[in-house]
């Protein structure tokens, strides 16, 4: 009998021999927090498809922030959820919007202790849900919505965000985003843009999140699951157009694209844990299922491992205390 020539578990033997061979890790520098803010909240709101995520007020939320700040996380996410809507999106455009005024309170509260990122889309803005607003036929409008992109930017901007993040998936949004900031003096505020996001059923849970308007669905404008060659193309684009950093969303089921985003990309990489993904490692643990934290952790990862430099995940902020304990 011959003995094996090579034997791969021997830097598997102890958890040492692991730690020193490891080819990523985590950290919290590379976790991004994705928070919401509703308008006319008195107390937080729970979201029942994400348990342990809320709506916040603006205390909480300034609250979460310093906390994010404490635990050295990179990024700080917000989304707004307005108490009114119409047509056009208007209160994102507002300078006293839900989102805005979050923005600016944030940016009181922690400065330049985080980078403070804010969700650049008419979603949560609009009557009816879409990203951007509608022609005559009820068709999204890329060409109009684009005229109001430029304008959030700019007050997202002057609000006090380090980075806006262009995720209505718009063709040109970069270019006229990046052109309205360097046209109003705001050449420091960096784009981080999701480049390849594709229409996806696992935003479900998001969309309670957001009290989403929408009926239909995203698929004329977000990317189709079925394609990879055209992520690349994507990126490339959004490259062209002045992306500082560039996404890919979901982040699970779309491993390989974002492999391949890592691979050509010149600029750093993010990926999003979408709310879908959270929800089920969530009921799974709940119901006993899998082991939570070892879920958690192995899925975020597994996110790095194919290429991502920085995660947006609800999980941030636990994850990143678990870190810290480890440590
Ligand atoms: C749209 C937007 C979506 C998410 C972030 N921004 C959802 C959508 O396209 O409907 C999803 C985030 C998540 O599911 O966690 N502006």
């Amino acid at each position: 009998m011959s003995f094996p020539a090579h034997r791969p578990r021997r830097l598997r033997t102890t958890p040492a021999m692991r730690r020193l061979v490891a080819e990523v890790d985590l950290a919290p520098r590379q976790l991004i927090l994705p928070t919401f803010i509703r308008e006319d909240l008195t107390e937080p709101q729970p979201i029942t498809s994400m348990p342990g995520v809320v709506q916040h007020t603006t205390d909480s939320l300034k609250r979460a922030a310093v906390e994010a700040v404490e635990l050295g996380l990179g990024g700080f996410m917000m989304f707004g959820i307005p108490a009114h809507r119409d047509a056009t999106g208007s209160a994102g455009i507002d300078p006293e919007g839900v989102l805005n005024r979050a923005i600016a309170d944030v940016r009181a509260e922690v400065g330049d202790d985080i980078v403070i990122m804010s969700d650049l889309c008419l979603d949560e803005f609009t009557d009816h849900g879409h990203c951007g607003v509608l022609d005559e036929e009820g068709r999204v409008d890329n060409d109009a919505t684009l005229a109001i992109y430029a304008q959030m930017a700019v007050v997202q901007a002057e609000a006090g965000a380090h980075m806006v993040a262009p995720s209505g998936m718009m063709d040109g949004q970069v270019a006229v985003i990046r052109q309205a900031l360097d046209a109003a003096g705001l050449a420091d505020t960096s784009v981080l843009a999701y480049a390849a996001k594709y229409a996806s059923a696992f935003y479900g849970p998001f969309r309670e999140a957001v009290d989403s308007q929408l009926s239909g669905d995203r698929r004329t404008y977000q990317m189709d699951a079925s394609n990879r060659r055209e992520a690349i193309h994507e990126v490339e684009l959004d490259l062209a157009e002045g992306a500082d950093l560039v996404m890919v969303k979901p982040a699970m089921s779309y491993l390989d694209v974002l492999a391949d985003v890592a691979a050509m990309s010149p600029v750093p990489v993010s990926a999003y844990q979408i709310s879908g993904e959270y929800a089920m490692i969530e009921a799974a643990a709940a119901n006993g299922w899998i082991d939570r934290r070892a879920a958690v952790t192995e899925s975020v990862l597994s996110i790095r491992r194919a290429g991502a430099d920085t995660v947006l995940t609800y999980w941030a902020a636990e994850l990143a205390g678990w870190l810290k304990e480890g440590k």
